[in-house]
């Protein structure tokens, strides 16, 4: 008797352990590891500049997030149309000009990447009002963007879930086969 309630608190201790340790690594990510995910870029582009100080909209950038899949980063002509007279002594807008110049895409590195076989659309979570701040962060605030969300399964969920609760609006699905095509 006394040897299975001896083996029972032990049991109990592991699992208070366990949860405890789940918790520590979880805050750990998502404290440090999550919101680190910030590669260099091949020019230092600053959203706070442009969408924070001079208020440039979201869209007026990323043209397709309310029209499909991707919300696509824009091309070199969108910044010529503003820095082919803006700026245009800047060490950084002189590399913006040079790739003008070849007719060169700019290499951007790709911050937010989820796994091919997810299926993801911007268009149907934008136009149900999930602004874009919800799942990118305070954007308009970063000098260089940053990952701030997981982009895991249980995020995704956590939304769909609950949202509807907190602020209204659809639902998110939760069957496998609406995020798994
Ligand atoms: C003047 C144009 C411009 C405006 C305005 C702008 N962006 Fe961007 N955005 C870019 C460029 C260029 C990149 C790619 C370079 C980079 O990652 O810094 C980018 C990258 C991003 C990325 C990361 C893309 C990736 O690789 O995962 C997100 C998210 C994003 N923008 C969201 C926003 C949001 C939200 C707003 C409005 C608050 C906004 N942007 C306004 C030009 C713009
Ligand atoms: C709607 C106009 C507009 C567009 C489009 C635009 N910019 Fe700008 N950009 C500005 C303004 C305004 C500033 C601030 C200029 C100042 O500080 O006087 C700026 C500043 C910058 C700077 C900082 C320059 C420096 O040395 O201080 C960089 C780099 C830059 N932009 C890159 C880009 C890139 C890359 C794109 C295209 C993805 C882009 N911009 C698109 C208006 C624009
Ligand atoms: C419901 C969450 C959510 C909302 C709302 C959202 N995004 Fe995204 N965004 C993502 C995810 C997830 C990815 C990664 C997609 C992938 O890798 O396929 C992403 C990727 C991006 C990218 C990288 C290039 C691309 O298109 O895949 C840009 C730029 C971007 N988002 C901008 C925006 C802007 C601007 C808004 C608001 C108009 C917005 N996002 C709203 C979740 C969101
Ligand atoms: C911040 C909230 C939020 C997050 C985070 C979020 N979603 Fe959604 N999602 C929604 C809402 C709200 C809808 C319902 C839209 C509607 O009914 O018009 C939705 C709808 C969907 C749909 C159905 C729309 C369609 O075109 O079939 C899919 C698929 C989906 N989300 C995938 C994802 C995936 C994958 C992620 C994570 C990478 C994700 N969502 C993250 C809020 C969110
Ligand atoms: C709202 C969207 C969404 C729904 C619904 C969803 N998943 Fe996922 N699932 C994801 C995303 C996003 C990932 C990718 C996580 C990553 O980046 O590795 C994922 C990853 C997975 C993985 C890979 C292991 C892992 O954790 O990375 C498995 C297995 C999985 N899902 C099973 C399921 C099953 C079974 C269901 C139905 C009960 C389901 N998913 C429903 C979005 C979803």
């Amino acid at each position: 008797m006394r040897k299975v309630v001896i083996g029972g608190l032990i049991l109990l201790v592991f699992i208070v352990i366990a949860i405890l340790a789940f918790y520590l690594v979880n805050s750990v990510l998502y404290a440090y590891v999550y919101p680190s995910r910030s590669p260099e870029q091949p020019i230092a582009f600053s959203h706070k500049l442009h969408a924070g100080d001079n208020e440039i909209p979201c869209l007026f950038c990323h043209i397709y997030a309310t029209k499909s899949r991707v919300s696509g980063v824009p091309s070199v002509q969108r910044c010529y149309g503003c820095h082919k007279a803006i700026k245009t002594k800047s060490p950084e807008i002189k590399k913006v000009l040079g790739y003008w110049k070849e007719k060169k895409p700019i290499p951007w590195v790709k911050v937010h990447d989820l796994p091919d076989y997810i299926y993801f659309t911007h268009k149907r979570h934008v136009n149900a009002g999930v602004r874009c701040q919800e799942c990118h962060g305070p954007v308009e605030t970063m000098d260089k963007i940053r990952r701030v969300a997981p982009l895991g399964m249980g995020w995704c969920l956590d939304c769909h879930r609950n949202r509807h609760e907190r602020k209204g609006g659809p639902k998110g699905p939760e069957d496998c086969w609406e995020c798994h095509a």
